[in-house]
């Protein structure tokens, strides 16, 4: 890397600088649920991801913050709900625009929940159910690990991603053509 593309090169980085990073990171855009009943709250998340396999598990960095934070924490189960393309206007309620909050965030789309879990999104491309199984707070988020309960999924379609502050959708039929492409020369590479 060349001395100008480094903006900054110590301990020092600051917030700003790290965002400004993270921001090239291409993210599945996934709606995280806590709560039973009335008394139910969640968020949009691009911090999910898997744990392992074997057992099944995934973590997820939540803020401590958050209005979901004390529900996960109460209840210890939570859906994780990965969203399709079509599924914008969810990730938006869910990231609280509007000033929308807790239960009316899930007006609008349908839901489903086993006895003992969240709320499970109709219609997401995989919607999961977790119990809490350990929570490692740090700085201002709470690292969660879920144990995977039960997995409920959609015939594949287009996903919902966020990169550079926006939402994108990254759909199988049209994309798959173009991805080959960009395979192709640089497995080319790799054996020159
Ligand atoms: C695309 C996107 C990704 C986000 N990812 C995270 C995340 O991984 N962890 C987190 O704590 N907040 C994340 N947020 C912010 C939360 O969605 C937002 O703070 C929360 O829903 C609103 O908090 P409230 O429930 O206290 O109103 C993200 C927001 C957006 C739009």
């Amino acid at each position: 890397m060349s001395p100008a593309e480094i903006i900054q090169f110590d301990r020092e980085v600051s917030s700003a600088g790290f965002r400004d990073a993270m921001r090239h990171l291409v993210g599945a855009v996934t709606v995280i649920t806590v709560g039973r009943g009335d008394d139910v709250s969640g968020m949009t998340v691009t911090s999910m991801s898997s744990l392992s396999v074997d057992p099944p598990s995934l973590i997820v960095s939540v803020n401590r913050s958050a209005s979901s934070w004390p529900l996960l924490k109460t209840y210890g189960v939570f859906g994780v709900n990965i969203l399709s393309a079509d599924q914008r206007d969810v990730a938006e309620r869910f990231s609280g625009k509007g000033g929308l909050k807790g239960a009316e965030r899930f007006a609008g789309a349908e839901w489903t929940a086993r006895p003992s879990g969240a709320p499970l999104l109709v219609g997401a491309l995989a919607a999961i159910d977790c119990e809490v199984e350990e929570v490692i707070e740090r700085h201002s988020h709470g690292i969660v690990i879920g144990r995977v309960r039960a997995v409920q999924l959609q015939p594949a379609d287009a996903a919902l991603a966020y990169w550079h502050g926006d939402y994108l959708a990254i759909d199988r039929d049209e994309d798959i053509a173009r991805l080959a492409e960009v395979s192709v020369p640089s497995a080319r590479a790799r054996k020159v």
